[in-house]
């Protein structure tokens, strides 16, 4: 009989629960307990925040977006913010506490859904305090280079290329230029898979940095085929040439990553004071994080959930499992969470970006593609 504890942790992507369920199935299938941790490592620190996850209890959430044991991007126990009783936030490491309570728990694996940052804690705890951890990749921004990819990253694109598919006939009707500002953080493949799929005229992303001068080249050449709207997609992470990116600020205590975001506006003002035309901006935001997930990211996320079971049972521990073709793997945490994934200048995305017209932010000449 093995007892397993399971978070989630960062940021929420549509797929969560379907890991949850499976991990449930798989171990309930094999006599095992499961236990869910509120709120990141919540439930570890405050046994009161622990539940006892049955198969009734995850029925039908396959299908839900969101986690239902919720989640945090301020729960790092190395460095936890809390408030003290004069209501100033400090920053304390409960490292430890978090292991006597697993341990006091008579836990035999952790199993931590969560993106690099709740990975690394994750690894950390392996490495540090000798926990029995599994990983399991979550994110949107499909940022992890060690899987081919990442639940919730479908269901993410395909919400941004509806979003897309919406705005062509509103920028046509007011001969408009719609700017879409999508997220992804430092990677541009949310930006570049729905650009491409959306009918984006114009796709900006963080491994390009581009030049304003390209994109109103761009507009004006559209406008001499008659088409006198146009769809920009810019990633959150994407600057100009020369210029920083974008950024709303360290955010609050805890949190590890600045808050992206600003950059559509930027691009958007500076269009119309280039070129005159009438320009809107719109950021998607946290729409792309919501709703149901699709079948591709159900599938994957329940492939990882019973995978990552497997691994327990085979005691694989500071693993992540990891999609490779059409195979689960599993792949050291450490070397997991040592390389992000970037949209390849010169991969085969933006040779078809280039190819069907949509034009990346700057001369092509800059972009030499081998035959
Ligand atoms: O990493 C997922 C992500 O949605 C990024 O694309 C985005 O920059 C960030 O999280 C937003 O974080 P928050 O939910 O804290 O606003």
């Amino acid at each position: 009989m093995k007892k397993i504890v399971i978070s989630t942790g960062g940021g929420d992507a549509p797929g969560l629960n379907a890991v949850i369920y499976a991990v449930v199935m798989a171990s309930h299938a094999r006599g095992w307990e499961v236990y869910g941790s509120r709120t990141g490592y919540l439930g570890l620190l405050n046994l009161d925040e622990l539940i006892r996850l049955t198969p009734e209890m995850v029925a039908d959430i396959t299908s839900t977006g969101g986690t239902i044991i919720g989640s945090t991007n301020k729960g790092n126990p190395f460095a936890m913010p809390i408030e003290n009783l004069a209501g100033e936030v400090e920053v304390h490491d409960v490292s430890d506490r978090v292991m006597e309570n697993f341990k006091r728990m008579g836990f035999d694996c952790h199993i931590a859904i969560g993106g690099d940052g709740s990975l690394e804690i994750a690894h950390k705890f392996a490495q540090e305090k000798g926990m029995n951890v599994i990983g399991v990749p979550k994110t949107i921004d499909n940022d992890l280079e060690a899987t081919q990819s990442t639940f919730g990253f479908d269901t993410a694109v395909s919400t941004a290329t509806e979003a897309l598919d919406k705005l062509h006939s509103t920028a046509k009707s007011h001969d408009r230029v719609m700017v879409v500002e999508v997220m992804g953080r430092d990677s541009g493949w949310i930006a570049i898979n729905s650009g491409i799929s959306g009918g984006a005229d114009i796709i900006l992303i963080p491994e390009i940095p581009f030049e304003i001068s390209e994109i109103c080249k761009k507009l004006n050449e559209n406008e001499l085929h008659n088409k006198d709207y146009a769809i920009v997609v810019v990633a959150e992470g994407a600057s100009a040439k020369n210029h920083e990116v974008i950024d709303q600020g360290e955010g609050p205590i805890g949190r590890a990553e600045k808050l992206l975001g600003g950059v559509g506006t930027w691009v958007a003002k500076e269009i119309n004071k280039r070129t005159g035309k009438d320009t809107r901006a719109l950021v998607l935001g946290h729409l792309q994080r919501g709703g149901s997930p699709t079948t591709c990211d159900r599938l994957l996320a329940l492939h990882f959930g019973t995978t990552a079971v497997r691994l327990v049972e085979h005691e694989k521990y500071d693993h992540m499992v990891a999609l490779d073709g059409d195979d689960m793997i599993a792949v050291p945490l450490a070397d997991a969470i040592s390389q992000r994934k970037k949209v390849p200048r010169n991969g085969d995305r933006v040779r078809t970006a280039l190819e069907i017209g949509i034009c990346m932010g700057v001369d092509k000449q800059e972009l030499p593609f081998e035959d």
